[in-house]
């Protein structure tokens, strides 16, 4: 008896060992002896890229909520095929041809492998470019926890059924966030992230003829914005045009979108949902009166939201190009960044030159 117990205390601690030995946990400064200039990179990459299109920032924003949403933060999101052939995330419906900023996490990586190669993981790197744009796009700065490691398995479907639609009700909205442990809170915090970027007429122009084939538009929607939208988004007009998710401030992070919702001028059916809830709404008001706050709220959840699902040991790699998986299973050696890479900084040097990115710059 004594022997059974015993043979079954090892498998415990057996498994136990087995979880704790591969499991991740992100740490502030984890590149800071690996590859200590990896968040300088990033940071100057994406101020690079936003220079020549100030737009791009709200792409990057969006891209981390999408690969954290899906498969977890593990940059499955830049897949461009995997070994199975099933069309990947890039391919889903809340991606497809608006989903944007690829060329910035690749420009990216492409500077970190010249200093620290096989270092820094592409999901780190999506983090790291998100909190990069919130900040140049005068937001609040925030540190990131890193040392996420990259997936190997992206699927569209798996977009079509994770990314929640821009159709959902405020009760569709909460539980698509409890499914990644998500709150209610946070789902307006980081709800905020539309005072930034824009959406295609197709998302919301049900909204101003037809709303839920009533025949009439979305009565919780100002008429007076109304007409103007339907100036860019006629009825059977194009679905592509652009319109700012959050009027008058579409490049400046900050209140102004709960402002909006106030006012009953949310663009998509979604933001304004959040202050038709009951529970919701307090938010709503609170982040309207308050910048401050919201910046607060905001980045403790995009901190939390950074920690969804993270990759292990196991099933996840540091990949060597973002957009596609590296060909042979790493060892765990391998994969493991705390050994202390020496840093090509001259090599660093050239790449920003090339790049058009000065390292006197200032902010
Ligand atoms: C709450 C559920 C959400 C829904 C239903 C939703 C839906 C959408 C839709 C439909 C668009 C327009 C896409 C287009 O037409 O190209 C959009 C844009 C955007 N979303 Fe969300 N979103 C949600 C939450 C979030 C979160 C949590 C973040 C980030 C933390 C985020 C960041 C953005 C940004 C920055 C844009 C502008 C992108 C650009 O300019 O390219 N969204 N969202």
């Amino acid at each position: 008896m004594a022997e059974v117990i015993w043979s079954g205390g090892m498998v415990v601690v057996l498994l136990l060992f087995t979880v704790f030995s591969t499991a991740i946990s992100l740490r502030v400064g984890y590149y800071s002896e690996s590859c200590p200039w990896a968040e300088y990179i990033v940071h100057w990459t994406v101020a690079a890229h936003a220079n020549n299109d100030p737009t791009i920032a709200a792409g990057l924003l969006r891209m981390h909520f999408h690969d954290c949403f899906v498969q977890g933060c593990d940059a499955s999101v830049l897949l461009d095929s995997t070994p199975s052939g099933a069309p990947v995330e890039k391919e889903g419906l809340p991606n497809k041809n608006s989903l944007r900023g690829f060329e910035v996490i690749d420009d990216a990586k492409t500077h970190l492998e010249v200093s620290c190669p096989g270092v820094v993981s592409c999901a780190d790197v999506v983090a790291l470019a998100a909190r990069d744009a919130v900040f140049l796009s005068d937001g609040p700065y925030y540190d990131v926890p890193t040392g996420r490691l990259d997936g190997r398995i992206s699927l569209a479907s798996e977009a079509n059924s994770n990314v929640p639609s821009p159709f959902l009700s405020a009760d569709g909205l909460k539980a698509a966030f409890a499914k990644k442990g998500l709150s209610v809170y946070d789902l307006v915090h980081l709800s905020g992230a539309h005072t930034i970027g824009r959406a295609h007429c197709a998302v919301f122009v049900s909204r101003l003829f037809n709303f839920n084939n009533t025949g009439s538009p979305d009565p919780s929607l100002n008429s007076a914005y109304r007409n103007l939208l339907r100036a860019t988004c006629p009825q059977s007009g194009s679905p592509n045009p652009l319109v700012s998710l959050d009027r008058g401030s579409q490049f400046r992070f900050d209140n102004s979108y709960y402002n909006n919702l106030l006012s009953n001028a949310g663009l998509l059916l979604t933001d304004q949902e959040l202050n038709q809830d009951s529970v919701t709404k307090g938010s709503v008001h609170a982040f309207a009166r308050d910048e401050d706050h919201f910046f607060v709220r905001f980045t403790e959840s995009m901190i939390k939201m950074g920690k969804i699902d993270l990759k292990t040991r196991q099933n996840g790699e540091v990949r060597l190009q973002c957009n596609a998986i590296n060909n042979s299973t790493l060892s765990e050696e391998d994969v493991s960044t705390e050994e202390t890479i020496e840093v090509s900084t001259s090599a660093l040097d050239t790449k920003l030159e090339e790049s058009g990115i000065s390292m006197t710059s200032s902010i």
